[in-house]
C-alpha cells in the first residue's frame, strides 16, 4: 500500500493564490498529455505518487485531456482511488471545459448548458463528488461573458467547485470576467495562461490585472512543451513529445532559431549550476504574482529533475541581462 512521505510538508513552502485562502505550491503537476488511454497508467501513478511525496498537493486536468478525452480524468480517478484516497483534503484538483469535448451545440466553449453538464461527466469520470477549481478553459467570442461566468458561479454554489477560474482569457476580458464573478458573491481564484521564456504575453497587462483583481496566475506549459530543456539538441529523441503523432508539440516549431536560444539558454543554466529546464521553471517564480509553475512530465525522472529546480530560485542581474539579450 502506497505511504506518502512523512516529510513532503516539510520540503515544500506554499504560495497564497491572490487574496484567497488557499494556497498551492509553487510547482503543480498537469496531465494534459501522459496520463491517458494511449499512455502506461503505472507511469502516470507512479509520478503522482512522486508528486505528493515532494508536496505537490495540486493537480491540473480538463475534461478534454487524454488521448481519448475523458482518459486522464479517468485514470487519475483510479489512482486516486487505489493510492489517495485517505488524503482527498490534502489535494487541490482543477479541471476545465471550453474546448471540443462532445458533438453536437452544447459540447464546446462557454454556454451554461455545456459547463454544467461537461463538469458533471468530469465528477463521474473522477468519481469525486467536488473539484477545487472548475475553468472556463477558453474565452466564447460568441456566449455572452456573464453567461460563462454565471455557469462558474453555479457550480461553486451548488458546491461542485469550490473556486472558479479562467484560463486563456485576454486582460480586458479576464478584468471583466473578475468584476462579474465579484458582483455573482463567486470572487475569481486563478488565472490560467499559457507562459514561457518563449510566450510572454502575460507581461502586456496580464499579470497586473491578475494582481488589481487579487487572483493567483498559475502558468502552463512554462518548458513551451519541452524545447525549453535540452530534450530536442540533438534532435527529435524517439518517445519525445515532438515525436508523437498525438502530441501538441510539432517537429515544425523546433527552427534552428529556437535551437540556437536553446543552447545559449542551455549554457547559461549550466553556469547556474541548474538544468535549463530547472532555469526555465525558477525564471518564471521570479515575479511573485505567479502563484504556481504548472509542470508537465513524461517520467518520475523528469519530475524529479524539475523539482529540484527549487533549491535555486535566485538570479543575478547579470544572468537575467543575459536571459533578455539571449529572447531578445
Ligand atoms: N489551460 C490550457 O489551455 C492548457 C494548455 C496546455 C497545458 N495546460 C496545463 O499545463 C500542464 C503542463 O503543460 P505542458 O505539459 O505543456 O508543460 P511543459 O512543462 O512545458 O512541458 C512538459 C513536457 O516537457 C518535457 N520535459 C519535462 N521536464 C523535462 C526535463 N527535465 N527534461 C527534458 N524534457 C522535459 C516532457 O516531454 P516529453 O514527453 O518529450 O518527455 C514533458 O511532458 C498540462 O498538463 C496542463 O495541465 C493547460
Amino acid at each position: 500500500m502506497y505511504q506518502p512521505n512523512p516529510s513532503r510538508y516539510e520540503i515544500m513552502q506554499y504560495n497564497r493564490c491572490g487574496k484567497s485562502g488557499l494556497k498551492l505550491p509553487p510547482l503543480s503537476l498537469g496531465l494534459w498529455h501522459n496520463f491517458g488511454g494511449v499512455d502506461v497508467f503505472e507511469n502516470g501513478r507512479a509520478m503522482i505518487r512522486k508528486a505528493f511525496d515532494a508536496g505537490v498537493t495540486h493537480f491540473d486536468l480538463a475534461n478534454n485531456y487524454g488521448p481519448p478525452p475523458g482518459s486522464a480524468e479517468e485514470n487519475f480517478g483510479a489512482i486516486l482511488r487505489k493510492d489517495f484516497s485517505a488524503y482527498r483534503d490534502e489535494l487541490v484538483i482543477s479541471t476545465k471545459a471550453g474546448y471540443t469535448m462532445w458533438e453536437g451545440p452544447y459540447g464546446d466553449w462557454g454556454s451554461k448548458k455545456y459547463l454544467v453538464a461537461s463538469l458533471d461527466q468530469s465528477l463521474l469520470r473522477m468519481k469525486l463528488d467536488y473539484v477545487d477549481i472548475f475553468y472556463s478553459h477558453r474565452p466564447d467570442p460568441e456566449t455572452p461573458l456573464e453567461e460563462t461566468m454565471d455557469a462558474l458561479a453555479h457550480v461553486v454554489k451548488q458546491g461542485k467547485a469550490l473556486y472558479a477560474g479562467i484560463s486563456n482569457y485576454p486582460a480586458d476580458k479576464t478584468n471583466e470576467a473578475a468584476k462579474m464573478l465579484r458582483n455573482m458573491g463567486v470572487p475569481c481564484l486563478i488565472h490560467q495562461p499559457k507562459y514561457s521564456m518563449f510566450e510572454r504575453w502575460v507581461e502586456k497587462g496580464l499579470l497586473d490585472v491578475v494582481e488589481q483583481e487579487g487572483m493567483g496566475l498559475i502558468a502552463f506549459s512554462p518548458l513551451a512543451q519541452g524545447l525549453l530543456t535540452d530534450r530536442y539538441l540533438k534532435g527529435i529523441p524517439e518517445g519525445s513529445r515532438a515525436s508523437k503523432a498525438h502530441g501538441f508539440l510539432k517537429q515544425k516549431d523546433i527552427t534552428p532559431e529556437k535551437l540556437d536560444k536553446i543552447s545559449r539558454l542551455n549554457q547559461l543554466a549550466l553556469a547556474r549550476q541548474q538544468s535549463l529546464a530547472q532555469m526555465a521553471i525558477v525564471w518564471l517564480l521570479k515575479d511573485k504574482r505567479v502563484t504556481s509553475v504548472l509542470i508537465g512530465a513524461s517520467s518520475t525522472e523528469q519530475l524529479d529533475t524539475n523539482l529540484e529546480a527549487l533549491k535555486n530560485t535566485s538570479f543575478t542581474r547579470d544572468e537575467l541581462r543575459k536571459i533578455e539579450e539571449i529572447l531578445s
